[in-house]
C-alpha cells in the first residue's frame, strides 16, 4: 500500500516508515519539520535502500494535503504529527488544543476529500490518566489525562470515534503507546529531541555523553519495590512494526479499534538506570530527587488484546533499548545533521 505519514521525520514515525519499506508499501511523508530535521528523509532511504516522497507541508492546509494525497494516490494513513511536550503544553495550553486538534481534523479532511478510508492514529497510554487499575487494557476509563497534551489525545480519538459512526466505512486504529525509547539498530535513526530532554532515556544518554550534569530520579518514595517509578519501556522498533500490524489489521474492515502498545512489563527508575549502566560500562552520575508532579507510580499494559488481534508482540527488552539508545547517542552527538 502507499501510505502518507504526517510527522514522518519525527522518532516513531522515521522508524515506522523503515518498518513500512521493509514490507513493501510505499511511504510518503508530510512534515513541517518544526521538530525534526530534513536530514531524516536520507537517513530513511539510506537504512531501508528505498526511496520515499517527502512534502515539507503543513497539515492545517487542507488543500496542500489533499493535493498530495491525490497525486500521489496514498491509499492509508498514519498520523503522527503533533506537539507532544507535558510541560510545554501546561504553560501554553492553547497552542496545544489549536495545534493538535486542527492538524488532525484537518488531515481527516484531505483523507475524505480523497475516498481514504484506513487512519492509524498516535494515541498514548497518558490518556489513561491514574491507572484505574494495572495492568491496564482497552477497557480500562481513558478519559481523564493529568495535562493539556494528554488531552488533545482524548479529544482527538473522540473525533474520530464521531467520525468513523458518522462514516462506516472508515476504517481506525487507536494505537495508546506506552514509553516508547531506543534507536534503530544501525544508529542511523534515533530520537533527536530538542533542548532539555522530558523522558527518562533520553536524559540518561545525554547524561552518559557529558551533555548534561546529572540524572535526578524524581522520587524513591513510591509504594513499589524500590521506592522508583515503574513504566512499560516499549523498543521503538517494536512499536514501529505493531504500526504495520494496524494497518493489515484496517484492511479486514473492521470499523473503529484501539490497542494498547507496551511489552506488558514494567521496570523501575532505578531498574532502567542500571540497565543502562550495564550497557555502557560506566557508573551514570545520578542523585534522588523530589517526585516529579503528575507522576504516576506505576503503569505498564496488558498487551493481550494487540497480541491477538494484531498478531503482534514486543519482542525487544530493557538492555536491547539501553544498548540502542546508546549507540545511537555515541554515534550522533549532536543529534542528527
Ligand atoms: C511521559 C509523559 C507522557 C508521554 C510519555 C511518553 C509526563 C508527565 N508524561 O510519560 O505524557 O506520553 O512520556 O513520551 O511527562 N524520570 C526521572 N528523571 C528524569 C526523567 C524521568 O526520574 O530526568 C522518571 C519519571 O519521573 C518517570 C519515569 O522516569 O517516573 C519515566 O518518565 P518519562 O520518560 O518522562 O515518561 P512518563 O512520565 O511515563
Amino acid at each position: 500500500m502507499k501510505i502518507l505519514l504526517t510527522g514522518g521525520t519525527g522518532y516513531i514515525g522515521s522508524h515506522t516508515a523503515v518498518e513500512l519499506l521493509a514490507e513493501n508499501h510505499e511511504v510518503v511523508i508530510v512534515d513541517n519539520l518544526r521538530n525534526s530535521k530534513r536530514s531524516v528523509v536520507e537517513r530513511i532511504e539510506e537504512v531501508s535502500g528505498k526511496q520515499i516522497s517527502f512534502y515539507e507541508a503543513h497539515l492545517e492546509d487542507t488543500e496542500t494535503v489533499s493535493r498530495i494525497c491525490a497525486d500521489e494516490q496514498v491509499e492509508a494513513a498514519i498520523h503522527f504529527a503533533g506537539l507532544k511536550s507535558v510541560g510545554e503544553s501546561v504553560a501554553d495550553p492553547l497552542l496545544y488544543y489549536q495545534l493538535n486538534l486542527t492538524t488532525s481534523i484537518s488531515l481527516c479532511q484531505a483523507l475524505f476529500e480523497n475516498d481514504i478510508n484506513m487512519l492509524v492514529f498516535s494515541s498514548s497510554a497518558t490518556v489513561y490518566g491514574n491507572p484505574e487499575r494495572i495492568p491496564l487494557d482497552e477497557k480500562c476509563r481513558a478519559t481523564e489525562a493529568a495535562n493539556p497534551y494528554g488531552r488533545t489525545k482524548i479529544i482527538i480519538e473522540r473525533i474520530l470515534r464521531d467520525l468513523q459512526q458518522a462514516n462506516p466505512a472508515m476504517n481506525i486504529a487507536l494505537l495508546r503507546y506506552f514509553n516508547p525509547a531506543g534507536a534503530h539498530p544501525s544508529a542511523r535513526l534515533g530520537e533527536d529531541p530538542t533542548g532539555v530532554p522530558n523522558n527518562l532515556v533520553p536524559f540518561l544518554t545525554q547524561v552518559a555523553i557529558g551533555m548534561r550534569e546529572q540524572l535526578v530520579i524524581n522520587g524513591d518514595d513510591y509504594e513499589t519495590a524500590d521506592g522508583t517509578c515503574i513504566r512499560d519501556y516499549i523498543h521503538v522498533q517494536d512499536l514501529a512494526k505493531g504500526h504495520v500490524a494496524s494497518l493489515e489489521k484496517l484492511k479486514t474492515n473492521p470499523g473503529l479499534v484501539t490497542y494498547n502498545l507496551g511489552t506488558g512489563r514494567g521496570h523501575s527508575v532505578s531498574e532502567v538506570v542500571q540497565a543502562f549502566e550495564r550497557a555502557t560500562n560506566q557508573p551514570l552520575n545520578k542523585r534522588i530527587g523530589p517526585r516529579r508532579p503528575g507522576d504516576v507510580p506505576s503503569t505498564y499494559t496488558d498487551p493481550a488484546l494487540a497480541e491477538n488481534e494484531l498478531n503482534w508482540r514486543a519482542e525487544l527488552t530493557i538492555e536491547d533499548i539501553c544498548r540502542d539508545a546508546w549507540r545511537w547517542q555515541e554515534e550522533n552527538p549532536e543529534g542528527y545533521p
